[in-house]
């Protein structure tokens, strides 16, 4: 191996490992082609929670109150008329139990995607509608409204599942 070789390896192997640490992939739920994040509104993007949730999937919002607030609101206004009041499902799916037509979106990372670039029909990209940090809170709302068993509840820390009371179970 020549000197060159062996820097032209270095940088390469650096470059991936910043592109790894600086965001993740984001595809498209139908179509699989890869989300392009900067139709997302400039407010809403550097929070703590959005950054982080760029770089890990994670969404810091699940189970945190104040969020939660802010995310059943938001639900209300952008979600509820098609997916029901407390994601029952109406013209769209229930998004409540374990049931996913897409079963990726039992992860954050899949939820998002979904929400952030639409899947078929009226389940359109949410963008126009919703900022990023503002996802996140109606993703920690509606993760919130599971009604499933809370070992199915993948998305949450194990101390979070330990903890989770199935929404309506007691008070929700
Ligand atoms: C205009 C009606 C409409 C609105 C508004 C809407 N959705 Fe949907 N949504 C649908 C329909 C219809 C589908 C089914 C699409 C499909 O199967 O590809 C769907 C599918 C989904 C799915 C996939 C469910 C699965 O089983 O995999 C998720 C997740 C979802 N919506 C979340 C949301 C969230 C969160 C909001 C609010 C930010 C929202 N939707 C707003 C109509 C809507």
């Amino acid at each position: 191996m020549t000197l060159k070789t062996i820097f032209l390896a270095g940088g390469a192997a650096l470059a991936f490992t910043f592109a790894a640490a600086a965001q993740m992939q984001f595809s498209h739920t139908v179509e699989g082609t890869p989300l392009d994040l900067s139709f997302a509104p400039e407010e809403g993007r550097d929070t703590e929670a959005v950054k982080a949730f760029l770089q890990t999937g994670v969404n810091q919002y699940n189970e945190q109150p104040d969020a939660l607030k802010e995310g059943e609101e938001l639900y209300l206004t952008a979600c509820s008329g098609c997916h029901g009041h407390v994601a029952e499902g109406k013209l769209g799916p229930g998004l409540n139990d374990s049931y996913w037509t897409y079963p990726k979106n039992e992860t954050d990372k899949g939820l998002f995607e979904t929400i952030y670039g639409g899947a078929q029909g009226m389940m359109g990209p949410q963008y126009g509608h919703l900022n990023l940090d503002e996802m996140l809170k109606v993703m920690a709302w509606t993760r919130h409204l599971f009604t499933g068993d809370p070992s199915e509840a993948v998305w949450l820390t194990r101390e979070q599942r330990q903890s989770f009371k199935p929404y309506g179970s007691e008070g929700g």
